[in-house]
């Protein structure tokens, strides 16, 4: 791994050029979804960062660290196993920053994000087979990601499931989001992988003594919280592996919600509300969708919204994609179902049934 550099980096160049538009994103009330709910929702829309999703967050966090550590320097390698939103965050800023970047995906790659990859000058490691212990292409990604630092003199891996400055960039999140409603905020929605965006929110509320319950929406099959692993068709949300940054205490409660009712909730938000979003932000509507009923009046919600739709027309906004895998249409409406956090045992969750709603 790292790390001797000839020369620095100049911590200026993130507070440059398309880099300044990391962040600061607009927050929209969304008055028809929940029209039926005596709650005012609000929607963090962080597909308007310009590499499209919150990832670009602690995508510059990350490298911003590694730069005042001394870690990453004008010869880094940056390598990282990512397929998705953090890839093309990280791709974003190496370009600028002029530094080489290995991305290390797995064959469920979609080709849309391979191409934004090499758009952006990326470099595109594939790992071809599974972990054979574990079955986990994340597994197998993480230990293509170790042997690439053994080679490169200069990498430098962020660590997206490990690296605090991942968690710390969403104190920002959350202070942009204070500030909007000074009202204050009721319960946020947000949906979990590296668990970063939990985490920076709830750390911001309990250093800042705010009143905001924080909700974990993670996807049915993910193992974040316990839950036994399973297939997941929707990328963004959940994970194989439970995260470093990941805490019992971060939340106040989770949903897990199917794909079936995240692809139901994607389509209901761009029905009622012409907000194309990717398919956690379907999975933070069909949560609220499924808690709102029993939210207290007055309540003031905030459903972070982590991308943009257009990755996901070949999926989730096409009808035959959605037809092949849930053998209809799902109708706009879901109700998911929702449990107490902190939670750690195995637990199984369908979306089929009446929320099983514990201590809210
Ligand atoms: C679309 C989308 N939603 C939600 C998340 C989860 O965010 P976090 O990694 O901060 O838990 C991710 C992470 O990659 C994502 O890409």
């Amino acid at each position: 791994m790292a790390n001797t550099i000839a020369s620095v980096l100049r911590l200026d160049a993130l507070l440059d050029g398309v880099l300044t538009a990391v962040g600061g994103t607009p927050l929209v009330p969304l008055r028809r979804l929940f029209r039926d709910a005596p709650i005012q929702v609000f929607a963090k829309l962080e597909g308007v960062n310009p590499g499209g999703s919150i990832k670009d967050r602690p995508a510059l966090a990350m490298i911003r660290k590694g730069i005042e550590t001394g870690a990453v320097g004008p010869d880094t390698v940056v390598i990282e196993s990512s397929s998705g939103n953090l890839a093309v965050g990280l791709a974003q800023i190496c370009r600028y920053l002029g530094l080489r970047f290995v991305c290390v995906v797995d064959p469920k790659t979609t080709r849309q994000n391979l191409s934004i990859l090499r758009a952006y000058g990326a470099e595109i490691d594939l790992v071809v087979e599974p972990d054979p212990t574990t079955g986990e292409f994340l597994v197998a990604r993480l230990n293509r990601v170790h042997e690439l630092l053994e080679r490169h003199e200069h990498g430098y891996w962020p660590n997206q499931y490990g690296n605090q400055a991942n968690s710390r960039a969403h104190h920002e999140t959350m202070h942009e989001i204070t500030l909007a409603l000074p009202g204050g905020v009721d319960y946020l929605f947000c949906a979990v992988s590296t668990c970063g965006t939990l985490r920076g929110c709830s750390e911001y509320v309990k250093i800042h003594g705010l009143r905001t319950k924080l909700v974990a929406v993670d996807a049915v099959g993910s193992v974040i919280f316990g839950d036994r692993p399973g297939k997941r068709l929707v990328p963004g949300h959940g994970a194989a592996i439970r995260p470093e940054l990941f805490r019992p205490d971060l939340s106040d409660a989770v949903v897990h919600v199917t794909d079936r009712d995240c692809v139901a909730g994607c389509r209901k938000l761009v029905h009622e509300e012409a907000i194309l979003a990717g398919g956690s932000s379907g999975a933070v509507v069909a949560a609220m969708t499924g808690m709102a009923p029993d939210l207290p009046a007055g309540a003031t919600c905030v459903a972070v919204l982590a991308d943009r739709g257009e990755r996901y027309l070949d999926t989730i906004y096409s009808d035959t994609w959605v037809r092949t895998h849930f053998g209809e249409i799902p109708a706009h409406s879901t109700r998911a179902p929702v449990v107490e956090a902190p939670v750690v045992e195995a637990q199984t969750a369908d979306g089929g049934g009446p929320p099983g709603r514990r201590g809210w």
